[in-house]
């Protein structure tokens, strides 16, 4: 399948899309309504740089989203910026859309001179992202239990 990820600024007719998934997947168990998070998103979008909302598609067709924001852990002020809000369609899951979609991610923050991107994850997601080459670096943050993950940039001086 042939995905094309682009930034949610460059096709802005997924914006309600996203939304509804951030929402769903994150948000709606807890009491926050659709539109509090549709705000948030609309004010990114207003910025240049961070936060940057992902989107995947095939055409018209969206596949999923992922998002690069300054801070995701409340326990760790002190690491920026995070992958976060990462999200495949149920019935797309397995064809490495999420990995296509974190790829850009870490790319657009090396872009913008961080030498570190970070990612946090509970537990049911560890082995996930040990595979796509993630370096976990803390244990048990929090009390979801969650992995604080590391990716660095290599300068060329540190390339083989
Ligand atoms: C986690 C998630 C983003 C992975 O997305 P993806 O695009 O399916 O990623 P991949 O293509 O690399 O597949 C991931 C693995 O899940 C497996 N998988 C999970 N659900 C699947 C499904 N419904 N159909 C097929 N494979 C599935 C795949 O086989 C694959 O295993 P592998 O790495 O051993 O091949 C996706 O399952 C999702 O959106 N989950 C809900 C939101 C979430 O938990 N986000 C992450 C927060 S940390």
């Amino acid at each position: 399948m042939t995905v094309t990820i682009s930034d949610l600024r460059q096709r802005p007719d997924f914006f309600d899309t996203v939304a509804d998934r951030i929402w769903r997947a994150w948000w709606k168990r807890h009491g926050v309504p659709l539109d509090y998070i549709m705000v948030r998103l609309r004010e990114n979008l207003a910025t240049a740089g961070l936060p940057i909302a992902l989107v995947a598609h095939r055409g018209d067709e969206f596949l999923g989203t992922a998002s690069l924001i300054a801070s995701d852990l409340d326990e760790r002020p002190h690491y920026t910026p995070w992958v976060a809000a990462v999200w495949t369609e149920p019935e797309l899951r397995g064809q490495g859309i999420a990995p296509a979609l974190i790829g850009r991610a870490v790319d657009d923050g090396f872009a913008l001179g961080h030498q570190r991107i970070f990612l946090c994850a509970a537990p049911v997601r560890r082995a996930f992202y040990l595979r796509l080459g993630w370096t976990p670096i803390e244990e048990g943050v929090g009390p979801l239990e969650l992995t604080v993950f590391v990716r660095q940039r290599l300068d060329a001086a540190d390339a083989p």
